[in-house]
């Protein structure tokens, strides 16, 4: 049996309607109808934030299946179940929609249009300067699906780019690092950092005040990855103080935002309320379906996620 738990609870039931026509109605069941006497029979968990420790209620539950590219929500409401395999989202589109909203950050910041917009409701005509791409270094935190898609975009754009990750890589166009050392180095030449890391123990708080510092002065902030990568506090102080000049910010600790979060009403922070890219339930019921086939003909998926490197 497929148990869907999702914390939009509209997308939750559009899931089970997509999983009922694909696999049966008396293969799937919502988080809200299960009872006691079925819970031994729920094999597979497709799942979006599911409350904490949730799925240890299952005992035959086998496979964890994220309805997005993330998989921080199993890990930190310890519902990484032992011997469950959990699998992910690896959709083209979404690394395609981040490399728009990324675009159309740097591209806004670069050209001031925010500004401009500012000086219009103040009817104020003044010419400001702007950047151009080329003379813009950007360096990316995280080369996985994702960040290598945006860094090798961005190189194509004519951004001189950089990139770094756990693991060396080599991508056309772009500058890549791994190791402490060379994170150094890529953050003292970037002028926008753009964090596409997943979330994991070791990356928690990762974009502090250390960290800063250690930033190109006047750099500029764009975190799409999870709001727990950031220091808030950290980051405030690091724009007041102008070591960096700003942040673009679409993941928080909380969301949606408490309205008492500085965030909101800082004019060099620029907020967007978790949208950079939205997994497709189009373009990525087809792989969901194909895992839970593959699962359980021979009991493998695509896109596994590994419990000790949490991502
Ligand atoms: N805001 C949004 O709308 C939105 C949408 C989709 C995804 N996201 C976020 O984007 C994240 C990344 O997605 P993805 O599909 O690109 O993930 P991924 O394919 O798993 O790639 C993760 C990358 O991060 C690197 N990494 C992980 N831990 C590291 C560490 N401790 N030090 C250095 N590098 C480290 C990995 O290095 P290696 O390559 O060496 O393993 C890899 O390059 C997701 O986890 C999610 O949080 C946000």
């Amino acid at each position: 049996m497929i148990l869907v738990y999702c914390i939009h609870r509209g997308i939750g039931k559009i899931w089970a309607d997509i999983l009922s026509q694909e696999f049966g109605e008396e293969q799937v069941v919502l988080s809200e109808n299960v009872t006691e006497n079925i819970k031994d029979k729920v094999q597979i968990v497709v799942c979006w934030k599911a409350p904490h420790r949730m799925f240890h209620e299952f005992p035959n539950l086998k496979l964890i299946h994220s309805l997005g590219a993330g998989v921080d929500h199993i890990f930190e409401g310890d519902n990484a179940v032992p011997g469950a395999k959990i699998a992910r989202i690896v959709d083209p589109q979404l690394s395609e929609d981040m490399y728009e909203f990324v675009l159309g950050i740097l591209l806004s910041d670069m050209k001031r249009l925010t500004t401009y917009r500012d000086q219009q409701m103040n009817k104020e005509w003044k010419e400001l300067t702007y950047r151009t791409c080329k003379d813009v270094t950007v360096g990316i935190l995280g080369l996985g699906v994702i960040g290598r898609l945006v860094a090798s975009k961005l190189s194509k754009m004519g951004f001189q780019v950089m990139g770094w990750s756990r693991s060396e890589k080599d991508i056309t166009g772009v500058d890549c690092f791994s190791g402490p050392e060379a994170l150094e180095v890529m953050l003292s030449k970037t002028d926008y950092l753009v964090n596409i890391l997943p979330l994991t123990d070791r990356t928690r708080g990762f974009i502090n005040k250390a960290l800063l510092e250690q930033l190109k002065t006047g750099a500029y902030v764009i975190n799409v990855g999870r709001g727990p990568h950031v220091n808030d506090k950290d980051l405030i102080d690091a724009i007041d103080e102008n070591q960096i000049s700003g942040a673009a910010l679409d993941v928080f600790h909380q969301e949606p935002l408490d309205e008492s979060h500085p965030f909101w009403s800082h004019p060099k922070v620029f907020l967007t309320p978790h949208i950079a890219s939205i997994t497709n339930i189009k373009t990525a019921q087809s792989q969901v379906f194909q895992n839970i086939r593959l699962f359980r003909e021979k009991g493998e998926v695509n896109n596994e996620v590994f419990g000790d490197r949490q991502y």
